[in-house]
Parts: C-alpha cells; sequence; structure tokens
C-alpha cells in the first residue's frame, strides 16, 4: 500500500469515526433530553431557503437543565420607560424562582448616561447615549449602542442573554429556549427582508447569500449565547447608523429600523435565530396567553361594552394604550376591558394591577 492509500484511508476512516460519533452524540442528547421528536423543515408561510430546527413542545419545562440567560433590558429615564420597567421587573421576580425558569439576572440597561430613582429598585447598569446629533433624535438608536457598551463594561455570570424590552411582561416562568448554538427569536409580521430586497442589498451585499438569509426578527426578545451577541453587536451598532443615514432605507424601515438593522447583521455573522410563535404574545392580535411566555403590550386595545375590538385605531368603551401614559403612570385598580374581551386583554390587565398594587409609590412617580 503507498502512503497516500495509507493516508486515505486513515482519513476515510477518521471521517467515518466522526460521523458515527455525531450520529451517537445526537441520540444520547435525544435520550437525555427526551426529544419526542425533531423534525427539520422549512418554514412554510415564511418561504425561507433555509432549514429552520422545529423543536416540539417537550424539548422544554422544567429540569431541563439548560443554562440560565441573564435579562437584559433597555431602557430610558423617562416617566413613561420606568413605570413599564418597574412592572416588568416586578413579573421578573415573580416568575425568576418558579419551576421551568431558567431565568437569570436581571440589568436595566439605561442608555442616559446619568442614574435614576430607580436604581434601589432594579439591577441598573448606566451607559452613554449616543454622542449629541449622532442619534439624530431617533432614541431607539440607542439601543445597539448601549448592548455594545453593556457587554464590555458588566461582568454577566450567565452564558446566555435575552435581549428584552420595558413593555413586556413575564405571563409565566422562561426556560431557556435556544437550541444548541441557534438562538431564538420571535418572527414579526412588519418584518419583510424580501420585500425590501433592494434597500437591503446595500446593507447585505449579494455575495452574504439569499435575503432569506434574514430572519424576520429584531433584537428583541431574542436569547443568544453571550459571545454571538459580542460579535453581532457592533455590526448591528454600525448598520443601525447606516441605515438612519441613508434617506431610503430611514423612510422605508421608519421605527423599525434598528430592528431591520438587528437581523441584517445577525445575517451578515451567519448567525441564523429559531423562530418561536411561544416566545410571545401580542394582544390585541392574540387572543391567549395559553403556554405562551412574554405578554408585549405595544398596541392600543379598544373593546366596546360586548367586548368585541374595535376596528384598530377606533376607541372604544374601554381602552389602554400604554402611549396615554407618557407624562403619568396608568393608575392603580385600572378596569377590566367589558366582558367578552380576549383572556390575553384580561390577563394583562390583572397583571399590571397586580403589579401596581404592590409597588410602593406607585402614583408619586408622577
Ligand atoms: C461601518 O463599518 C464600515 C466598515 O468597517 C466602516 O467603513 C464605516 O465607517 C462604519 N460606519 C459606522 C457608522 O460606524
Ligand atoms: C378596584 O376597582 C373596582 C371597581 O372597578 C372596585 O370594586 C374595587 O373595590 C377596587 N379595588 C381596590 C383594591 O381598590
Amino acid at each position: 500500500m503507498g502512503r497516500a492509500t495509507m493516508l486515505f484511508l486513515v482519513l476515510l476512516s477518521f471521517g467515518f469515526f466522526l460521523a458515527t460519533y455525531n450520529v451517537m452524540m445526537t441520540i444520547i442528547h435525544y435520550k437525555i433530553y427526551g426529544y419526542g421528536e425533531w423534525i427539520i423543515s422549512g418554514l412554510g408561510s415564511q418561504s425561507r431557503g433555509d432549514p429552520v430546527l422545529q423543536m416540539p413542545e417537550k424539548t422544554r419545562g422544567p429540569g431541563m437543565g439548560k443554562p440560565r440567560f441573564h435579562i437584559a433590558v433597555t431602557a430610558e429615564s423617562s416617566l413613561y420607560s420606568k413605570w413599564q420597567s418597574r412592572i416588568m421587573y416586578y413579573w421578573y421576580k415573580k416568575q425568576k424562582d418558579l419551576p421551568g425558569s431558567e431565568m437569570g439576572k436581571f440589568t436595566r440597561i439605561l442608555h442616559t448616561g446619568a442614574p435614576d430613582n430607580l436604581m434601589d429598585e432594579i439591577p441598573t447598569v448606566v451607559v452613554d447615549p449616543l454622542p449629541n446629533g449622532l442619534d439624530m433624535n431617533y432614541v431607539v438608536l440607542n439601543r445597539p449602542w448601549a448592548f455594545v457598551q453593556w457587554l464590555e463594561i458588566a461582568t454577566i455570570e450567565e452564558e446566555y442573554i435575552l435581549m428584552a424590552e420595558p413593555d413586556h411582561i413575564f405571563v409565566r416562568p422562561l426556560p431557556n429556549l435556544v437550541f444548541g448554538d441557534y438562538p431564538v427569536g420571535f418572527s414579526f409580521f412588519y418584518i419583510e427582508p424580501s420585500k425590501h430586497e433592494r434597500i437591503i442589498r446595500k446593507f447585505f451585499p449579494e455575495e452574504n447569500g439569499p435575503i432569506t438569509k434574514i430572519d424576520p426578527i429584531g433584537n428583541s426578545p431574542v436569547i443568544i449565547k453571550k459571545d454571538l451577541l459580542e460579535e453581532i453587536a457592533p455590526t448591528w451598532l454600525n448598520l443601525s447608523v447606516r441605515i438612519k443615514y441613508d434617506p431610503e432605507a430611514d423612510e422605508t424601515f421608519g421605527w423599525v429600523q434598528e430592528m431591520y438593522a438587528y437581523a441584517v447583521a445577525s445575517a451578515l455573522h451567519g448567525v441564523q435565530h429559531l423562530l418561536r410563535e411561544d416566545f410571545m404574545i401580542q394582544p390585541p392580535w392574540d387572543l391567549e396567553t395559553r403556554k405562551k411566555y412574554i405578554l408585549h403590550f405595544t398596541y392600543d386595545l379598544d373593546y366596546n361594552a360586548k367586548g368585541e375590538m374595535m376596528p384598530y385605531g377606533v376607541t372604544g368603551d374601554w381602552e389602554f394604550k400604554k402611549r396615554s401614559y407618557f407624562f403619568a403612570p396608568p393608575p392603580r385598580n385600572f378596569s377590566l376591558p367589558p366582558p367578552g374581551a380576549p383572556e390575553s386583554v384580561v390577563t394583562l390587565i390583572e397583571m399590571i394591577n397586580e403589579a401596581t398594587a404592590n409597588l410602593p409609590d406607585w402614583d408619586s412617580l408622577r
């Protein structure tokens, strides 16, 4: 046998060993974690090019032994941001140690450059806002910059990070939903990279692959490995600024441009997210909190006396709109929606009421 043939055979058997090892490990993994099934499929309705791992229900739940994740919430010192952060942190504390939770520590990343009066109530790290002018009065541009700074200065025990927002309420204990190296995100119907291919190509040139590599997500909610986020965050910041300074992209992406920037930045790093519908619900569009984790209360809620939803933007007999509370927090004991309104809306108000009843000096925030 010649040396080349020998080498070839050695490599071949090593390759075979590796393949066998991988299969074995997969099976072991499968057994240990009790995955009932492991489906690899395209996300039909979104006609994505790449396969996405979709996991069955059984893969989560208590005792899975996945590492805890750190919860990071970017916030400002406006009263509007404060009352939401207080409610969010209240529910974090209640869910954190319940069975099924893999929630770790919590940080409010305050991107105003100065401490505020919630420093003692909520663990907070103060970072700088963007230099004057660079933010072009567009406050969400501060989000990527906040993450870049925080990742640099903070000592984060956890290996994973959940990026969250003050208007998120944990409706139940949140497990670490990642799957191996795949971060997990939430698909937003209004993030449509393929629809804006021409503009997106300015930031995601052809050589990076098809537009379908860009997930229809924002940076939040996302649970991701810390080292991956450390790679993505500077690119996310860079893209946010470039999109803002590109008049066409700025106009097209408007208020969701930093979401697009995160989606494109992660794709530029070859990072793809699992999309989980149970990660978050958004009333009034989603009616039930059952088996869902985060309740996002960003949309206006308007119902008539029969508990029927009004056409979006039309005021009903009962309403809850977070944007009505820029200058004063919502009152304690907010009235429940009329009977017939969806469970998700009732639960939201009940959860807000529980938090505001228990948070000290609620009204003096005014
Ligand atoms: C973004 O990155 C590119 C390439 O590294 C660089 O030329 C550009 O100046 C950066 N832009 C911003 C706004 O940081
Ligand atoms: C909350 O408001 C309801 C009426 O909407 C009232 O019946 C109830 O007593 C109030 N509860 C508290 C604790 O103030």
